[in-house]
């Protein structure tokens, strides 16, 4: 079975994906961490910024960028680094969007998303798992919450619980410039599928929106 979790920026994909994914027994993939490492790798790499438009699927091949499955989790290489908190620095954040973007890249990541996808169950996070990547998917979830709320949980996942209103209103500015990129982008925008099940979590605790989504899981299965 695949669970497909979509939606924008800070609304709690990753982590959610990844507790459903445990609960079940699934395997857990985290497909924006790809378009994190390529960002990372092109970064590491000092590949000019002006040149990203212009690569090929062959040409990100040799950044070896892998996921490696650890029990219900995989762990993201680039060559033999394993990669984790490198994906999430500031510099990645304000890239990735415009990596994800590139045609080339999405193509790159379909085949292996595919290919971990192929022998096992999953709970698969990103923007357009249930519209592009697995059409078919056994329960599609869109995944919300008020920019606020997301804003407030990106920084209090950074370390900063009591933010001011300054700080809030520029995390607010960041997440809403990442989730235009996404939804305005010609391949693969982000967009709720047709079938797929609007979860709001705004109000919903971690527990509760874990809950509500095995509930439906159940259901599905
Ligand atoms: O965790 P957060 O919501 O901040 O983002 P993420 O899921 O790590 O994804 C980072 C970026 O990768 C997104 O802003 C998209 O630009 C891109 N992405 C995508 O285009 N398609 C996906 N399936 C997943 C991520």
């Amino acid at each position: 079975m695949i669970i497909a979790i979509d939606g924008p920026a800070g609304s709690g994909k990753s982590s959610t994906a990844r507790e459903v994914a445990r609960r079940l027994g699934f395997l857990h993939i985290d497909s924006g961490a790809f378009y994190r490492a390529l960002t990372y790798a092109l970064l590491s790499d000092g590949v000019p910024e002006d040149a990203w438009e212009g690569l090929r699927p062959e040409d990100l091949d040799r950044f070896r960028i892998a996921g490696e499955r650890d029990g219900g989790r995989l762990t993201i290489r680039v060559g033999s680094e394993a990669v984790a908190d490198e994906l999430r620095t500031p510099d990645v954040n304000a890239r990735v969007s415009h990596v994800a973007r590139i045609p080339a890249v999405r193509t790159w990541l379909l085949g292996r998303l595919h290919d971990l996808a192929s022998a096992t169950d999953v709970v698969i996070d990103g923007r357009d798992i249930g519209t592009a990547v697995f059409p078919d998917a056994g329960l599609k979830i869109f995944l919300e919450a008020d920019p606020e709320v997301r804003a407030r949980r990106r920084l209090a996942e950074q370390g900063v619980s009591d933010p001011d209103d300054e700080a809030l209103l520029e995390e607010v500015g960041r997440l809403r410039a990442r989730d235009r990129l996404d939804s305005e982008r010609e391949v693969a925008p982000l967009r709720k599928a047709g079938d797929a099940v609007r979860v709001d979590t705004t109000a919903l605790t971690f527990d509760e929106q874990i809950e509500a989504i095995l509930e439906l899981a159940r259901a599905r299965a």
